[in-house]
């Protein structure tokens, strides 16, 4: 692929649908090779708008806006950065040759439903996963609980993230309270849920894994140390890498990553999402983009999932290796306010080996992400006691001048 010079005639242009925290990290890393950039968000100043050449404001979902876009701007690749967008426009868009999508639009349009992921995952690459069934109505929802499911499960509805709309079901005294839930905290209104079974796993994983090019210009699939995290409400609070795992588990989690993306394809990171129980390994979904918990890379790979990202999209080589153990700790708003400040920097970085990224995002709320510590240390414990200690060291406080 040819690079050519930002803002001129033969400039290299990559568009992100999205431009938060984990985009504007990838905009940062390509624009180190001189590629021009375009972030695209719901609202203004996202994180990526901040460092990116241009920047627009559009609702990601409506197809005539994203095709509007991609006309005017006239990207040669589309990075998708969120799973809420039109994604059916975004595959006539590929089809009609107007610019590659990242990793490949079908990738984004399964990926954004989980029946979509979670069929291809289960029936037709029968890879392992937790029991699952999908309902249309709470009469539905009864009957696949307390019939194939059982209890305890969990219910979600088929678009979300982030945790949004789920709920941990331990009787059917529970259904109805988690049918309201999922149908009103999903991201599209679809009167569809899935119920999967609880699976009671050691621990979980993200397996980075990268599909970029070889010297000879085949596809090669390389895999970061396992990521290990801590979910609270949906969300990530807390990752480590490497997380310990028998090498019986860690060869079935590359085996099952391998698998997917082999499948759906294209160029790019992917954050495969797995749950371990001693050599049991269970697929439960997959990102086709850089990972929130992988966030903890900038301070243990030499190649951050960030710059693995942008290596791979550009049909470059890449390098998995490892540089440190480490861990990251999220950094809260606390409160819902816009322009909020940042005390304790300085506190939190007078620890040793460690460092915070605060992402400008320009409003806060009570339970956004706005920032990260990173630890690394030789030893994970240390690594997670010191980036869990700095992230604490930073207080968000209202406004102020300066
Ligand atoms: N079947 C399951 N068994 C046990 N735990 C589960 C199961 N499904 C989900 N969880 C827990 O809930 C978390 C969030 O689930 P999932 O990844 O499906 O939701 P999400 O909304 O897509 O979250 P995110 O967007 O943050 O990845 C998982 O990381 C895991 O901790
Ligand atoms: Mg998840």
């Amino acid at each position: 692929m040819q690079i050519g010079t930002p803002l001129s005639k033969n400039a290299l242009k990559i568009m992100f649908l999205g431009s938060g925290e984990l985009g504007k990290e990838v905009i940062i890393a390509l624009q180190r090779y001189g590629v021009e950039t375009i972030a695209v968000d719901r609202y203004e100043n996202a994180p990526g708008h901040q460092v990116a050449h241009r920047s627009h404001v559009i609702d990601m979902s409506d197809p005539k806006a994203l095709r509007e876009l991609v006309e005017q701007e006239q990207p040669h690749i589309i990075v998708p950065e969120i799973e809420a967008i039109a994604t059916d426009e975004l595959a006539s868009i590929e089809r009609d040759g107007l610019a590659e999508v990242i990793p490949k639009a079908r990738a984004t349009q399964l990926t954004m439903n989980r029946e979509g992921i979670r069929r291809l995952a289960a029936e037709e690459l029968e890879l392992p996963t937790s029991r699952y069934a999908f309902a249309e109505s709470i009469n539905e929802l009864k009957q696949v609980t307390d019939g194939a499911i059982g209890y305890p499960c969990i219910i979600k509805p088929v678009m979300s993230s982030s945790g949004k709309g789920q709920s941990l079901v331990n009787s059917s005294d529970e259904l109805e309270a988690a049918w309201t839930c999922a149908i009103e905290g999903g991201r599209v209104n679809q009167g569809k849920v899935i119920v999967e079974e609880k699976i009671e796993f050691d621990f979980e994983i993200t397996l980075l894994t990268v599909r970029s090019l070889g010297e000879n210009g085949d596809v090669v699939t390389s895999f970061c140390d396992p990521i290990g995290h801590i979910q609270k409400a949906g969300d990530y609070v807390e990752s480590w890498q490497p997380q310990a795992m028998t090498e019986t588990a860690l060869k079935k989690s590359q085996n099952i990553a391998k698998k997917i993306t082999d499948d759906l394809g294209g160029r790019g990171l992917f954050g495969v999402e797995l749950f371990v129980s001693g050599d049991n390994v269970w697929f439960s979904e997959v990102s086709p983009r850089p990972h929130d918990t992988g966030m903890v890379t900038m301070v243990t790979q030499r190649q951050n999932e960030f710059e693995l990202h942008a290596r791979a999209i550009l049909g470059l080589p890449v390098s998995v290796d490892a540089m440190s153990p480490g861990a990251s700790a999220v950094i809260y708003g606390g409160m819902d306010e816009k322009g909020i400040a940042f005390d304790g920097l300085d506190a939190a970085l007078h620890i040793s080996q460690t460092e915070v990224r605060l992402f400008g995002k320009p409003e806060a709320f009570v339970k956004r992400r706005m920032g990260v510590a990173l630890a690394y240390a030789n030893n994970i414990d240390v690594a997670r006691k010191n980036a869990k200690l700095a992230s604490e060291k930073i207080v968000p406080t209202k406004g102020g001048d300066n």
